[in-house]
């Protein structure tokens, strides 16, 4: 049976031929029921993705309501993914010029130390059982992107609990529990990483960062805010990447002990046939005309990146396209082959695994679970 709607594709066994029946049959509609718009196309997401009026947050509400008064909401306010203009802008070119250099400076120093293929020390232990490969797929892209920031390896474990804590928060019926665990994670999170950038250890590119940011006016806490937005926007990606690339690693019979080069290449093959980000949104502050249609101020659209890549696979749709467009695809692909030569090797069975899993149930992310007992809701 085919997926009733976009949103049920994300955990539909095989949503591909609808995505791309969807991009080439109802390139931007009204789904009523939905209350969304629905752009499919290349060429309609393209649209929305550069028309002023498409906002990443609702004008009204900058910061997910459950998550204010507190430093959740006021870190997720600051982050450079959830804001337009000008402040955007200018974070964003930074972010970027920083994610190169530190890149390119890591990689030097990688050539010179060690043989390319060791295992990094900074990976989670491997995981024993199912449940520790659901772990595993959260843990690992954080402790990866704090290595890359340079944090030292006895914070990384902190680090991905921290922001489990704040990820758990963000669905809209959170509860007290989970908005009191956010706030205390965003707090630890904002002091680690301004002490980070403050600190005689910041490696080069990351003292280039702070002086820049200083030159355009930004201030050190919405930069250490930014910084721990690279762990964030790391996390339940990396953990669908990382999850598909074991699904489609199992199905194939991959080998136990990949090279560096069929691990990459298997992630890619995951990038283009089974990405791990289905769709983003735009929130419109004015009315537009948009692919022939008129879109309403105050209306939502829901962007189907997995829909554009079922027609133009390759096209890297995954990461979005234009103003917002992912800084760190490049990260994302080297930490997840990493990580899965590190789990092949350490004997996790992927074929196994692939034999026995369900989606979470989240509108954009398609991340497997492994552990969870049967006919019980995630
Ligand atoms: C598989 C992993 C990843 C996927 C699929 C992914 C995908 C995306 C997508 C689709 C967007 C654009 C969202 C939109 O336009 O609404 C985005 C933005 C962003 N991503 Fe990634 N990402 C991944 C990993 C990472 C990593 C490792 C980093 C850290 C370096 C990162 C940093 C960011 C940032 C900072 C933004 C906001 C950019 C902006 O608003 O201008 N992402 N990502």
């Amino acid at each position: 049976m085919q997926p009733a709607h976009p949103l049920d594709a994300v955990t539909h066994p095989d949503p591909y031929p609808y995505y791309a029946a969807l991009a080439q049959g109802r390139p931007l509609y009204r789904d009523a029921a939905l209350d969304l718009w629905i752009a499919a196309h290349p060429d309609t997401i393209a649209a929305v993705l550069r028309h002023p009026a498409a906002r990443v947050r609702p004008v009204a509400q900058p910061v997910p309501p459950g998550l204010c008064p507190g430093p959740a909401g006021d870190m997720f306010g600051r982050f450079v993914r959830m804001n337009d203009g000008a402040s955007h802008a200018r974070l964003k070119t930074l972010l970027a010029a920083f994610i190169q250099q530190q890149q390119q400076q890591q990689q030097q120093q990688q050539q010179q130390q060690q043989p390319a293929l060791e295992t990094p020390t900074w990976l989670p232990p491997a995981p024993q059982n199912a449940a520790g490969v659901d772990r595993y797929l959260y843990a690992a892209p954080v402790h990866a992107q704090a290595a890359f920031l340079g944090l030292p390896e006895t914070v990384h474990a902190d680090c991905a609990t921290d922001i489990a804590d704040f990820l758990s928060a963000l669905p809209p019926n959170a509860g007290p529990d989970r908005t009191a665990a956010a706030h205390a994670a965003a707090e630890r999170l904002q002091a680690r990483l301004e002490s980070h950038l403050a600190g005689p250890q910041a490696a080069p590119a990351m003292r280039t960062l702070s002086a820049d940011a200083a030159l355009a006016g930004i201030a050190p806490g919405v930069l250490a805010a930014n910084l721990a937005g690279l762990l964030f926007q790391s996390c339940e990606a990396g953990a669908g990447l990382l999850g598909n690339a074991l699904l489609m690693a199992g199905r194939r019979g991959a080998c136990a002990q990949p090279t560096g080069d069929v691990a990459r290449e298997l992630i890619e093959d995951v990038l283009r046939h089974d990405p791990p980000l289905h769709n983003t949104r735009r929130f419109m502050a004015e009315a537009a005309d948009i692919g022939g249609q008129r879109i309403e101020a105050g209306q939502t659209v829901l962007l189907v990146l997995a829909a554009a890549a079922a027609v133009q696979p390759g096209a890297g749709w995954t990461f979005g396209a234009h103003g917002h467009a992912c800084p760190g695809s490049d990260l994302a692909i080297r930490h997840a082959a990493n990580a899965l030569m590190h789990l092949l090797h350490a004997g996790v069975d992927a074929t196994a695994l692939a034999a026995r899993f369900r989606y979470r149930p989240l509108p954009n992310a398609r991340v497997p679970q492994f552990d969870f007992l049967e006919d019980s809701n995630p």
